[in-house]
């Protein structure tokens, strides 16, 4: 019997379209400090929000089957677009042999918080006009008003790294600055989108921000431990960062969003 070698074992593997995604692998780590995690952004067919739903099923496959292959025990689909699109799927495939947890906008949550309220719901073009998103703003119809925004163009930048620059506040006026003072909350229904929090608030002032990226990690934490999964350790886990594309100055967008403080 020869001893597994795979390069990721025991990793919970993570994916997103591109940078997105480590908005949600900091409410990973911050969950589960011992678990690895190894992250991987197709940045270089980034976007998917703007891509035909058959193309992101198929990157999205050819990721997990990787990572599968590689031994990670875990799968969180850490893009809206790519669980709204292809989580059904990989279900279908893996899901019998190890968890596979997506992300979905954050609707619940704000309904909770500002119920009867108006809010706000930013996502990709490709995560609204999916059956995902219908059915879940139709179930919560009666708690609050959902208005939807598609937001192209928006987590490109945040892909470029290009967070400060004034054409992304620019862009948020174009997209939402029609409902400042007239919302109750907002859903950052694109991982990407946490990052322009800041941005966002310049634009829209003091308002509610809710995103799926912590409510992802507690049921990370529900599925391994349901599965026996969970690693016990008072050490902290590794991380590897990975992308398809992965040029020097790539990867330092990477680490610095992954050090980014995003409030
Ligand atoms: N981060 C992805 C999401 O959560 C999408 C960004 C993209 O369009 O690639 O929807």
């Amino acid at each position: 019997m020869g001893t597994d070698e795979r390069k990721y074992k025991g990793y919970i593997g993570v994916f997103d379209s591109g940078v997105g995604g480590i908005s949600v692998l900091k409410e990973l780590i911050r969950e589960l400090p011992s678990e690895d995690f190894y992250y991987f952004g197709d940045s270089a067919n980034a976007p998917y929000g703007e891509k035909t739903v058959e193309k992101v099923q198929e990157l999205s496959m050819a990721i997990v089957d990787r990572m599968a292959d590689e031994g990670c025990k875990a799968i969180v689909v850490a893009c809206n677009t790519a669980t709204s699109a292809a989580v059904g799927l990989i279900r279908e495939k893996y899901g019998k042999a190890m968890p596979v947890i997506g992300i979905e906008p954050a609707l619940k949550p704000a309904a909770r918080e500002e119920h009867h309220g108006r809010i706000l719901v930013m996502a990709t073009p490709v995560t609204l006009k999916l059956e995902k998103y219908h059915e879940l703003s139709g179930r919560l119809a009666g708690e609050a008003e959902f208005i939807p925004v598609s937001c192209a163009g928006l987590a490109d930048r945040v892909e470029k790294g290009r967070l400060d620059a004034a054409d992304v506040t620019e862009m948020l006026e174009c997209m939402i600055g029609s409902y400042r003072g007239k919302i109750d909350g907002i859903v950052l229904g694109c991982t990407h989108y946490p990052f322009l929090k800041k941005q966002i608030r310049t634009v829209m002032g003091d308002v509610p921000l809710y995103d799926g990226g912590s409510g992802t990690a507690r049921e990370l934490r529900r599925q391994l431990s349901r599965c026996g999964l969970l690693k016990n350790g008072e050490k902290p886990g590794r991380v590897v960062l990975d992308s398809s594309l992965k040029t020097e100055e790539e990867m330092k967008i990477y680490h610095q969003l992954l050090h980014a403080d995003i409030g």
